[in-house]
């Protein structure tokens, strides 16, 4: 009978001691100083390296690839084909005529809209800058 009792003790106590113990870690874990030290390195870099720093550079100054993306973003969609007449992409034949205007004609142009091409090219957002980017970026090259 004594045997039987302290068998059961024995197991009470197994079951006891790694919950007790397992209860301990997690209110440790739960602290709110302890969610703070896991959660504080990614919200440090964000409010330093990202937002911070980042915003007065992408108001002041264009990345040199702006155009590219511009133009794959929004112009490519009629102009890689020539889609209702528009010049083609880098097509010699397509632009000639058009670049006799210059550079900001043609930006004067793409702003206002002609014909089948809706005005800035539907960027709404594009700055005039951006969207002379697109245009250098998309006219034959120069050798
Ligand atoms: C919905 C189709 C479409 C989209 C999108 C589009 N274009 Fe055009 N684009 C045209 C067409 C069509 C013409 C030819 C218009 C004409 O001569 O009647 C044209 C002509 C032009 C010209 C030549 C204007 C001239 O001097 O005669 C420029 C520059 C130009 N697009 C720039 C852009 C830029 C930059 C974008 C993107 C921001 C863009 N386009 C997006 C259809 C489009």
């Amino acid at each position: 009978m004594t045997k039987r009792i302290s068998r059961l003790v024995q197991c009470l106590l197994l079951l006891v001691i790694p919950s007790l113990s397992m209860a301990c870690q997690l209110k440790e874990a739960m602290t709110p100083e302890a969610i703070y030290e896991r959660i504080k390195p990614v919200g440090t870099i964000e409010a330093e390296g990202g937002l911070v720093a980042a915003a007065p550079v992408a108001a002041t100054e264009l990345s040199a690839t702006a155009g590219e993306e511009r133009y794959k973003s929004t112009c490519a969609v009629c102009h890689e084909t020539g889609v209702g007449g528009a010049p083609k992409f880098r097509n010699e034949a397509d632009w000639k005529e058009r670049m006799t205007v210059g550079i900001d004609g043609m930006l004067a142009i793409a702003i206002k809209g002609k014909g089948a091409m809706p005005p800035k090219g539907t960027c709404m957002q594009c700055s005039d800058q951006e969207l002379k980017m697109a245009i250098e970026y998309m006219i034959p090259q120069k050798k």
